[in-house]
This record gives structure tokens, C-alpha cells and sequence, in this order.
């Protein structure tokens, strides 16, 4: 893997949650380049093996580990188990999260009151519930069992994924949008929280990247970008989607030791502009 600038994380240990997947994937890949030792978690161990097989080819020092972002017994006996290998950590990547398809609502408003049977009104809540336990207690969760092995580590770091339905709602995707404004509150509160403790705590705010996640939603099954991709498009002043790459420079600018160390609670967007961008 081509990292865009190096930093140096040597033996530091570095959980990744949704390490398996591709943004955790990726991340625990550029983070092993750098030197740190990997946990890359995932709810299958089994799952994370070809992310570890691709940092030790790659020199680096990686292992998967079994763990539930949504179980609180769970994440503390991957902690142990973390601890029993190698000791300490000093980074988490609170990245396991995303939108659940059947929480989406199938329309940006609602329209037709005789024939709109598919909306808010009807949507199942469980569907929503599970969204924002997935997100939000996903990420708080970690925080609490890791975070209290992290204090007093060097370089100690936390970094959340927040969205762009953070800043605003997102239309279809109200739960996601909640949870991830909740991230970014999160962030914040914990950034106070963990400051006199050296563990410093902040967020990526990713705009659109084309992934397996979100491919449903923005390109139909022919392939063809639907009527929301174009819009997508057209609010985002650098008017395309990102590659997911694109978030590795800021990544690895927050978890720098020297690049960032005075800086704490901030959602970082990696968006090419959707944020600042209201359509006029
Ligand atoms: N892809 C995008 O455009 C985009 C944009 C903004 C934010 N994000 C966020 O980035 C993060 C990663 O997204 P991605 O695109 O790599 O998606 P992904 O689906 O590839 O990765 C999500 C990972 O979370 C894991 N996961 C789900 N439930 C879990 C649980 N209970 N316990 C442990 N792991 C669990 C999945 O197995 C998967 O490996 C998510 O938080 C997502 O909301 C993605």
C-alpha cells in the first residue's frame, strides 16, 4: 500500500472495529505500514484474516480478533485478550458502523397520502433502533472498555466516524443521520473527558465514497448512477465522489504523534466540499 506521507507509530498498538471491512480494512493497513501492531476486530475472526495476511506480507505485525461492538462482555474479552498479546493499546479506530437498508425511508418526502404506503409512518422502528445502536452505542461502548486501558499510554488516540448526516439531516436516512450526529456530539463530550488523560479524541466526517454500503442507495442494479447520486454530484463542489484512499492523509495526520498533538474534539470532513455547500 502507497501511503500519501509517513508517520512513525512503531510499537504502538493500534484496534481497529470493523477492521474487516473496507474502510477499517483499509485504515489497519495504513496504519500497520506505519509501524503500529493491528487489531483487527470484526463480529468473525475468520473475516479479518485477509487484512492481516495483507499487513504481515507487508512486514508489518497484525492478528483478528472476535468482537461485538454492540456487546459489552464482549469487547472487554477481546481487550484482554489484546492486552495478554501485546500488552497495551494506544490507538482506536471506532469504525464499525454504517445504515441499515430496511431503516432507509424509500422517498426524500412525503408525498402521496393515497398512495404512499412505504414511508416514515409505516417504517419499522426496530429497523431504526438498530441503526442507532450499531452507530452510536458501536461507538460509545469500545470508548468505555478500551479507553480506560488507553490512559497514560504515549500517543494515545480515538478516532470516530462521523458523516456528513451529521451536520444535517440526510434525507432517507433518518436513523443514520441521528447516530451519527450523536458521534460527533460524542466526540466532543469525550475529547473534555479523556484531555487531562493524554488520550486525545477525534473524527473523520467522510462525504460520499463509492462502497459496497452504500452502492444500493446511489447506483441502480444496471449499474447507472441513480437521480440521488447525481445530486450527490452536484452538491459537492469538487463534483465527484471520493476514493476511499482519500481518507488516509487525514487519518494519519490525526494519529500523528508530532503532526496533531495539541489537537483534540474535531470532526475533520473529508467531503470535497459537501459540507460548506448549501446549493445556492
Ligand atoms: N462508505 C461511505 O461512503 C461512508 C461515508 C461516511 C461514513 N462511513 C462510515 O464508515 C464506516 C465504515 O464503513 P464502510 O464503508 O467501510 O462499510 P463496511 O460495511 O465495509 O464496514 C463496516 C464494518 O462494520 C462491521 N460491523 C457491523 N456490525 C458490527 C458489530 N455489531 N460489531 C462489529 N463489527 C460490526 C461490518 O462487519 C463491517 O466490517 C461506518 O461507520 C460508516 O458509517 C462510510
Amino acid at each position: 500500500m502507497d501511503l500519501p506521507f509517513q508517520i512513525d507509530l512503531t510499537g504502538q498498538v493500534a484496534v481497529v472495529t470493523g477492521g474487516s471491512g473496507i474502510i477499517g480494512g483499509m485504515f489497519s493497513r495504513a496504519l500497520g505500514k506505519c509501524g503500529a501492531k493491528i487489531a483487527v476486530l470484526g463480529r468473525n475472526a475468520e473475516h479479518g484474516q485477509k487484512v492481516v495476511d495483507d499487513i504481515i506480507a507487508e512486514g508489518g505485525e497484525a492478528y483478528s480478533f472476535s468482537c461485538d461492538v454492540m456487546n459489552k462482555e464482549s469487547i472487554i474479552k477481546c481487550k484482554q485478550e489484546i492486552l495478554d498479546k501485546w500488552g497495551k493499546i494506544n490507538i482506536l479506530l471506532n469504525v464499525a458502523g454504517g445504515a441499515i437498508k430496511d431503516a432507509a425511508i424509500p422517498q426524500d418526502q412525503f408525498a402521496d397520502i393515497e398512495g404512499d404506503m412505504l414511508n416514515f409512518f409505516t417504517t419499522d422502528m426496530e429497523n431504526i433502533r438498530k441503526e442507532l445502536d450499531l452507530n452510536l452505542y458501536g461507538t460509545m461502548l469500545p470508548t468505555q472498555v478500551f479507553g480506560e486501558a488507553m490512559m497514560g499510554q504515549e500517543n494515545a488516540n480515538i478516532i470516530n466516524i462521523s458523516s456528513m448526516g451529521a451536520y444535517g439531516p440526510l434525507t432517507r436516512i433518518p436513523g443514520y443521520s441521528s447516530a451519527k450526529a450523536a458521534i460527533s456530539n460524542f466526540t466532543e463530550w469525550s475529547a473534555n473527558y479523556f484531555a487531562k488523560s493524554g488520550v486525545r479524541v477525534n473524527a473523520l466526517a467522510p462525504g460520499f465514497f463509492q462502497t459496497p454500503q452504500n452502492h444500493a442507495l446511489h447506483f441502480n442494479e444496471d449499474g447507472t448512477p441513480t437521480p440521488r447520486s447525481k445530486k450527490i454530484i452536484d452538491s459537492t463542489p469538487m463534483g465527484r465522489y471520493g476514493e476511499p484512499e482519500e481518507l488516509i492523509g487525514a487519518l494519519l495526520f490525526l494519529v500523528s504523534p508530532k503532526g496533531s498533538s495539541f489537537l483534540t474534539g474535531v470532526i475533520l470532513p473529508v467531503d470535497g466540499g459537501f459540507h460548506c455547500y448549501l446549493g445556492v
